[in-house]
């Protein structure tokens, strides 16, 4: 069920340049939400909407959630201007969330960005709830600099490899590329993906290549983020166009129609 609640800002870190993650106290939110859930979240200064953020952990004990924010555009420079203590309106919990294949022992998540958020979250869920899974972790940045959550990835993987695309840390190249070298030596049986559009569409081109099953959390402006605006549509295979924010935002990767735009 989604609420519409306060959330107060408790703690802000930095977790690599321009990458944050922020703990807001939500009881309402902590209490319900599931790894690849998102919230709407209000950015005040000059923005009217507010922005979709894909939830990195949600503590029901403790009432917490958080979400990591880059500082790209409006809202998230306002965002990052707000100080601890204050309040901000946040929806949520919105979205379906990942899911864990039966058979799935190995699973390989893939970051780009903020996408390691949903990620980290997931990674957690299953280190509670299926101790017996091994997660690879594979994370992409253009710098060393902008390497983000490799350090909490650890906490719960087996191991994490890291991409840059000037080759400043770890493996030269794209993170898509990693992975299929990864692949050609090793095997895992499913992947989920978060992060650009680019990125996610690669990645579920080597997992179809490979049999292997793929989800993804696609990414679409988001104006209400829950079905009521119509504004947020991708092409699925078999049921025309869907909205993200109300059918995913995850989706089996090999049912997605892989676009530049929807719109
Ligand atoms: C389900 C979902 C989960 C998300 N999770 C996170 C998250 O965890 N952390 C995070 O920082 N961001 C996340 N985003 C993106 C976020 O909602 C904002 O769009 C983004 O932070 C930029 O907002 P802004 O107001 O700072 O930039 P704006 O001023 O709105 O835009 C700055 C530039 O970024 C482009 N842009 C804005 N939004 C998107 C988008 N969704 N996709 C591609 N380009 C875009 C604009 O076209 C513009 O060029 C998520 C989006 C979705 C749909
Ligand atoms: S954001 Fe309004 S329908 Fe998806």
């Amino acid at each position: 069920m989604k609420h519409l609640a306060q959330g107060i800002i408790t703690r802000r870190t930095e977790l690599s340049e321009s990458y944050f993650l922020l703990e807001l106290e939500c009881q309402e939110i902590a209490r319900e939400a599931l790894p690849g859930q998102f919230i709407m979240l209000e950015c005040k200064g000059e923005t009217f909407l507010k922005r979709p953020m894909g939830l990195s952990s949600a503590d029901p004990e403790k009432g917490v959630i958080s979400f990591i924010y880059h500082v790209t555009g409006k809202g998230t420079r306002s965002l990052h201007s707000q100080l601890i203590g204050e309040t901000i309106e946040v929806i949520g919990p919105l979205g379906n969330s990942f899911w864990k294949e039966k058979n799935a022992r190995t699973i390989g998540l893939v970051a780009g960005g903020t996408g390691i958020g949903p990620l980290l979250m997931f990674g957690n869920w299953a280190l509670k709830n299926s101790p017996e899974t091994e997660i690879i972790g594979f994370i992409g940045a253009k710098n060393a600099k902008m390497i983000c959550g490799e350090k909490e990835m650890k906490r719960f993987a087996k191991e994490v490899y890291c991409a840059t695309n000037d080759g400043s840390f770890g493996y030269k190249g794209f993170v898509t590329d990693l992975l299929t070298e990864f692949l050609s030596k090793n095997s895992l049986e499913s992947i989920i993906a978060c992060g650009p559009t680019q990125m996610m569409k690669k990645t579920a081109e080597i997992a179809s290549e490979r049999n292997l099953q793929c989800q993804v959390s696609l990414e679409e402006h988001m104006a209400c983020g829950f079905g009521a605006c119509i504004g947020c549509i991708a092409e699925i295979k078999g049921q025309g166009y869907s909205m993200i924010c109300a059918k995913g935002p995850v989706f089996d990767a090999s049912e997605v129609v892989w676009k530049e735009s929807n719109l």
